[in-house]
């Protein structure tokens, strides 16, 4: 096995500047862990961007080798539940934050974040999944925690067009929903409407700029991956005793709104954090992520680019203007 592996890698020069090139890695140089896994697809989120661009609330040292998700075959274990050869994949925990990440030939990782590939899906679809898919699955079996159920009415997602938001659209459009899609892209409605949006609309749809506590229900449940303004505006348009899950922040952190959607509709507003979501609720996600939730047309919502033509797929997210999931397809 040649020891030496392409990776992508982030410098910060003496001016505090931050370059991205490929290079030439050892799997020695690679941090300490139990299973060294091969990868054979990663696939690039939100996180992965900033971390790229020297985001030190993602990534604090650099030099750094980005990519929350991996998907590949175990080439070393030390931990019996994982033996040479078998199909794994890593999502979140610390992967690509401030461990080495998935953009790269190899990781090397504690067991404690591998998942076993589940039956009905490949490794390629494990990470046009990956974390954006997690995320929304987290955010779907979450509301349905809350009792959320398709007969409530439309359940809206923000930020839809994206990552997270269009595998919600899609997950949400097979377990039964109809789906509220929010867009900022002109071109997303076919995009939406294929992965089953039953209605796409303008983010100014979700964006309400009355000082009202309170606003006529549009929908009984929601997944957000804006905030600010979008998250304040998802709590006091739903339907008494819906849920919204917020995940993201792309318009902005902040949360201003009054107490009224809590304590006169009974909202649920649910926190989704996929990067240290519990294993075993983890591996049941996962098993509905290839089943039950498995998106008909998974590959359309995927572009596919080597390790090389990943850097304009950065930039691009950075300027929000990622349709659906990006995957790396590495060279084995
Ligand atoms: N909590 C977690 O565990 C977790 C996991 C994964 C991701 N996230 C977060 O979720 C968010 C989305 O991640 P992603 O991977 O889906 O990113 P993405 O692929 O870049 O999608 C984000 C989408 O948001 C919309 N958008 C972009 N800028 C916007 C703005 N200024 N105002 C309103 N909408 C905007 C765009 O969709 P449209 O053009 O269709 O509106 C864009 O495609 C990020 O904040 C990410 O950090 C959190």
């Amino acid at each position: 096995m040649s020891k030496i592996f392409r990776a992508l890698r982030i410098t910060e020069d003496e001016s505090g500047k931050f370059h991205r090139n490929i290079i030439e890695r050892n799997i020695d140089d690679l941090p300490d862990g139990e299973v060294l896994i091969k990868i054979h697809y990663a696939a690039l989120n939100f996180k992965d961007a900033l971390s790229s661009t020297g985001n030190k609330g993602v990534t604090k040292n650099y030099p750094h080798t980005p990519g929350i998700d991996g998907a590949g075959v175990v080439v070393e274990s030390k931990n019996n539940d994982f033996k040479e050869g078998d199909e794994v994949l890593v999502t979140s925990y610390d992967l690509g934050m401030n461990t080495d990440g998935a953009f790269a030939g190899y990781i090397r990782v504690p067991s404690a974040w591998v998942v076993k590939l589940p039956s009905g899906l490949s490794l390629k679809e494990s990470m046009i999944i990956g974390t954006a898919g997690l995320t929304a699955g987290i955010g779907l079996y979450k509301l349905e925690m809350m009792g959320q159920s398709p007969d409530q009415g439309s359940v809206a997602v923000s930020g839809a067009s994206g990552g997270v938001g269009s595998m919600a659209v899609g997950m949400l459009a097979k377990a039964g929903y109809q789906v509220i899609a929010s867009s900022g892209k002109e071109n997303a409605d076919e995009f939406l409407k294929n992965l089953g949006a039953s209605e796409v609309v303008d983010r100014d749809f979700i964006n309400d700029d009355s000082s009202r506590p309170l606003i006529k229900p549009k929908w009984a449940g929601a997944i957000d991956t804006v905030g600010g303004n979008t998250l304040a505006t998802l709590l006091k348009g739903c339907k008494p005793g819906g849920s919204v899950g917020s995940c993201g922040l792309v318009g902005s952190p902040n949360l201003s709104t009054t107490v009224f959607p809590f304590i006169i509709n009974g909202i649920n507003l649910l926190g989704l954090d996929s990067a240290n979501f519990p294993m075993k609720e983890r591996q049941k996600v996962w098993n509905k992520l290839a089943s039950v939730w498995k998106l008909n047309n998974l590959e359309s919502v995927a572009t596919i680019c080597t390790l090389d033509e990943l850097d304009s797929y950065i930039t691009g997210m950075l300027k929000g203007e990622v349709k659906g999931r990006v995957v790396v397809e590495m060279e084995l």
